[in-house]
């Protein structure tokens, strides 16, 4: 039996990765607009970083991260997700020693064991950004902007923007309390996860589809904030309001990661069965100084790649294909088609799009094959041709057929693909 892919992975084939560049290019171009700069780190880390940074009551870190031992013993992990990376990469590198906020980007894939559906892999790509070294709710507003102009360029439809505000550690400890408070009297009932994370995390329990009728009426930490914290939510959604963002406030937003403060973040859109998250982030005052560095706030999002085609597509919305093939070349005889070698090579290196046959076919499948390429010019040179010094172009929106001197073929190509 021949090899198929793992379960949950992807293969992305010419005919889709076209849409994938397109994407990727708008968040490199989106980038450069709002001064992030790239930062690739490891697709695999030691785990302790995830169990350190993400934290080890989530669902991430118990249950779905790829972890094995090495060859020397080491206990490695696939990231899960690209914040902890990065984070680690700020403090081993000391970027937190320049003397700007630091803004970079990523863009790659990521690795969960989780059970596969629509919009769910075990290996997929997130875009994300993060900024380090700023207290300044402008900055959560920034990122947030930045994910919202990301799908609107895209020409994604109807994105609402959740947010909510998660606190600070001593406001999230008191928060705590009151909702184990609230949720003893039908702890037995909750789902066998839920019971878990009463003790170690329930606020979790708010995010649990199963228990969703236990949380109704729980209290919500908005209602907890302290003055710091509701005054950097409210700066933020004033940043937000001032940018024309719509947001909607959701006080049961809680992120699957535990490194969270203040400000967090979801983007929701329809188009993808049960899924309705398509990105999220928030800021991580705490999480710099967790994974060893000097303390340093930072604020991220990440978007999901996949997610983000899969809603294009049902929203049909259609990305720009690439442009075709300037001129394909057709050789009739044995001298042409050495000659053709060279000239293909010629027009390649003028900067055109340029192919031949080299399954030795005959004119009419070399015809067809540059039909299917949408080729918007076919040069011909027959050996008789080649003895004159001459070529046959043919354009072929039109079927005009002209000759053109050999010696000025690449650049007459040149000139005729500027305005094609
Ligand atoms: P997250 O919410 O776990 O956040 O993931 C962000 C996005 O990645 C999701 O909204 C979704 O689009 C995509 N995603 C997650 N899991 C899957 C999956 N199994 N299959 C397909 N797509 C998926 C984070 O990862 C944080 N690091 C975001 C962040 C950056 N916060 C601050 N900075």
């Amino acid at each position: 039996m021949s090899i198929q892919k793992p379960k949950g992975t992807q293969d992305l084939l010419p005919g889709e990765i076209e849409k994938w560049q397109y994407v990727e290019a708008k968040a490199r171009e989106l980038c450069a607009r709002f001064n992030y700069k790239e930062i690739r780190t490891p697709v695999f880390e030691h785990t302790e970083l995830f169990q350190r940074g993400v934290g080890e009551t989530t669902d991430i870190v118990e249950k779905e991260m790829y972890t094995f031992l090495d060859k020397g013993d080491r206990s490695i992990s696939l990231r899960p997700e690209g914040t902890a990376g990065v984070v680690r990469a700020y403090v081993e590198n000391k970027l937190y020693g320049e003397p700007d906020v630091n803004k970079l980007y990523y863009i790659g894939p990521m690795f969960r064991y989780e059970q596969p559906q629509a919009g769910r892999y075990r290996q997929f790509h997130q875009f994300g950004i993060e900024a380090f070294g700023s207290q300044d709710p402008a900055i959560d507003a920034e990122v947030i902007a930045l994910g919202y102009t990301f799908y609107k360029e895209l020409g994604l439809k109807e994105v609402t923007v959740e947010i909510n505000s998660v606190g600070n550690p001593a406001v999230r400890a008191a928060y705590r309390e009151h909702i184990q408070r609230f949720f003893a009297p039908v702890k037995d009932k909750l789902c066998k996860d839920c019971q878990s994370r009463f003790d170690r995390n329930p606020m979790r329990i708010l995010d649990c589809k199963i228990d969703q009728k236990y949380g109704e009426g729980a209290p919500t930490i908005v209602e907890h904030l302290d003055e710091e914290c509701s005054t950097h939510f409210q700066a933020v959604q004033n940043y937000l309001t001032a940018m024309d963002i719509p947001f909607r406030l959701n006080p049961r937003l809680v992120r699957g990661l535990d490194y969270y403060t203040h400000t967090a973040f979801e983007y929701k859109a329809g188009g993808i069965g049960a899924i309705d998250t398509i990105g999220g982030g928030g800021r991580y005052n705490g999480l710099v100084g967790q994974i060893g560095g000097q303390d340093q706030p930072g604020v991220g999002l990440g978007l999901g790649m996949e997610r983000i085609l899969l809603v294009l597509q049902a929203q049909g919305v259609d990305i720009p294909v690439p442009k075709p093939l300037d001129v394909y070349l057709v050789a009739l005889g044995e001298a042409a088609e050495q000659a053709c070698v060279k000239l293909l090579h010629d027009l390649r290196l003028a900067g055109l799009k340029a192919e031949k046959d080299y399954l030795g076919r005959k004119i009419k499948a070399q015809m067809k094959s540059a039909d299917r390429y949408k080729a918007a010019y076919v040069a011909i040179l027959g050996d008789d041709e080649l003895a004159r010094g001459e070529i046959t172009v043919k354009a072929m929106a039109t079927g005009e057929q002209e000759t053109v001197a050999l010696d000025a073929f690449v650049q007459t190509m040149q000139s005729r693909s500027r305005h094609v």
